[in-house]
C-alpha cells in the first residue's frame, strides 16, 4: 500500500503529444474522416446490458454517427445481436428510439412485416400480392455484436479489422464481474453544441476539480498531502486510457452526506467501503494499491468514460452528432438498494454527481465555440492531462495513420 502521490506512467508515450494541433480538428472535413476511419471501423460500446438478460428482451439505441438507430436483442436461443433498426419493406423504423422490452418479434408498423429476435422475417402480410420475395434473405441487417462484463460493444465494418478482445487489449481481462449484480440508478441525456472531442476531454484530467468544481466537490480530493490533486496511477493502451483518483484524508463529510452514508451503505467516495469491508478489487481498478482511492476513470476509446467505484459506476457517451453537437448520454449504476437508507445513500450521489456532471458540460459549448474561431491552433496539456493526450494520438492514429506530428 502507498500514499503516495507521485504519478506512475504506465504504457508506450511515444505517441502522446503535449501540443495538439486542434484547429483543424473541429472542423466538419476531419470530423467526417472521424466518422468514416474511426467510427465505421472501431469497436464502439453501445449499452449495458442490464436491460437484457431474459431471452427475448431488446433494447433500441441511437447511434448518432453512423445516423442510425440499432435493435441489440437476446433471442430466444440467449445469444445477443444487434440489427439495424430498419424494416426490410420500405425502410421504416421498426421500434420507437429508447424502447426496450420482452417480445418474440417485432412489426413493423407500417405494413406488419414481423421479425423474430434472432432477426428472421417471420411474417409478410398479404405475401400472395408480392412476386419476387426471397424471405430467407429479408432478415433485419446485422452489426456485429460482442458483450463484455456485462457491455453490448457493436462494430459497424463489414469485417472488423480485430476481435474486441484484441481492441480491448490489456483491459479485456480485468474487470472480471465488477460491473455484474448493480442496477441502474439513473439516466440523464443533453445534446450540447460541442465538438465530441472536447466533450470527452473534460472526463481525461482531474487538474479543472480544484477550480470547475470547487463548490460542487470542493474537497472529495487534493488536501494537504495532493494540493495539486496528482494522479497516482495513468496507464495508455493502444486505444484506450485510465487513470485513478486519489480521496482527501482530511475532508470533512457534509452533515447531510454523513447522514446519508449512516443510514444507508456508502458509495462515494470509494475509499471508506472499499477498506472497511475488505473489497478484493480486480486487477484493473486501483491497479497502484493506494489507500484513499477515491474512483478511477476509464476511456473506452473512442467515446466512452467510465467512472467506477467499489460500488458504483457511471457510463458516460459522447456520441458526435455533427462536428459541434454531441449526444451525451450518462448512466449511473450502484448497489440494489434494500433499504429506507440505501435509498437515501443514491439520492445523495445522483444528486451530487449530477451537479458535477453540469459543470462539466457548462464549458464544452465554450471551448467548442472558441476552437471553432480558429483562432487559437495548439491546445496545452500537462502530464497529468495524460488521458486528453492519449484519446487525440488515437484519433489521429485511425484518420491519419500516425499519431501526429509534435509541434514543430
Ligand atoms: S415499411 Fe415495414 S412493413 Fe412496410
Ligand atoms: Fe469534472
Amino acid at each position: 500500500m502507498t500514499t503516495s502521490t507521485e504519478s506512475r506512467f504506465v504504457g508506450d508515450p511515444s505517441r502522446l503529444r503535449p501540443q495538439i494541433d486542434i484547429r483543424e480538428r473541429v472542423q466538419p472535413e476531419y470530423h467526417q474522416k472521424e466518422i468514416d476511419r474511426v467510427f465505421r471501423r472501431g469497436w464502439l460500446l453501445l449499452a449495458a446490458t442490464v436491460d437484457l438478460k431474459e431471452n427475448n428482451s431488446f433494447i433500441v439505441r441511437e447511434v448518432a454517427p453512423l445516423k442510425t438507430s440499432l435493435i441489440v436483442a437476446r433471442g430466444a436461443d440467449g445469444d445477443l445481436r444487434a440489427f439495424h433498426n430498419t424494416c426490410r419493406h420500405r425502410a421504416n423504423r421498426l421500434l420507437a428510439p429508447d424502447a426496450k422490452g420482452s417480445a418474440p418479434g417485432f412489426a413493423c408498423g407500417f405494413h406488419g412485416w414481423t421479425y423474430a429476435t434472432d432477426g428472421r422475417l417471420t411474417a409478410v402480410p398479404d405475401r400472395g400480392s408480392f412476386t419476387a420475395l426471397d424471405e430467407a434473405n429479408l432478415g433485419l441487417i446485422p452489426v456485429h455484436a460482442e458483450e463484455w462484463e456485462g457491455l453490448v460493444f457493436v462494430n459497424f465494418a463489414a469485417r472488423p479489422e480485430m476481435t474486441l478482445a484484441e481492441w480491448l487489449g490489456v483491459l479485456h481481462g480485468q474487470y472480471r464481474g465488477h460491473f455484474a449484480g448493480k442496477v441502474r440508478v439513473a439516466t440523464y441525456r443533453i445534446q450540447p453544441a460541442t465538438n465530441w472531442n472536447v466533450a470527452i476531454n473534460a472526463f481525461g484530467e482531474g487538474y479543472h476539480a480544484g477550480f470547475l468544481h470547487k463548490k460542487t466537490v470542493p474537497n472529495y480530493q487534493g488536501g494537504k498531502t495532493n494540493p495539486n490533486r496528482h494522479r497516482p496511477y495513468l496507464e495508455v493502451t493502444p486505444h484506450h486510457g485510465r487513470y485513478t483518483a486519489q480521496g482527501n484524508p482530511d475532508r470533512e463529510q457534509p452533515a447531510v452526506e454523513a447522514l446519508s452514508y449512516r443510514l444507508g451503505r456508502q458509495l462515494y467516495p470509494s475509499y471508506a467501503n472499499y477498506r472497511s469491508e475488505g473489497l478484493t478489487l480486480p486487477l484493473g481498478l486501483n491497479p497502484a494499491h493506494i489507500e484513499q482511492w477515491l474512483q478511477d476513470v476509464l476511456e473506452v476509446f473512442p467515446h466512452v468514460v467510465m467512472l467506477i467505484g467499489a460500488h458504483w459506476h457511471a457510463l458516460l457517451w459522447f456520441w458526435p452528432i455533427d462536428a459541434g453537437h454531441t449526444d451525451i448520454r450518462v448512466e449511473f449504476f450502484a448497489y440494489p438498494a434494500k433499504t429506507v437508507g440505501d435509498h437515501m445513500a443514491h439520492a445523495h450521489f445522483r444528486a451530487r454527481l449530477r451537479e458535477v456532471f453540469r459543470e462539466d458540460i457548462s464549458t464544452m459549448e465554450a471551448i467548442t465555440r472558441q476552437l471553432q474561431s480558429g483562432a487559437l491552433q495548439y491546445i496545452n496539456l500537462s502530464q497529468q492531462e495524460l488521458l486528453v493526450q492519449q484519446h487525440y494520438a488515437a484519433v489521429a492514429t485511425m484518420v491519419d495513420g500516425a499519431p501526429g506530428k509534435a509541434r514543430p
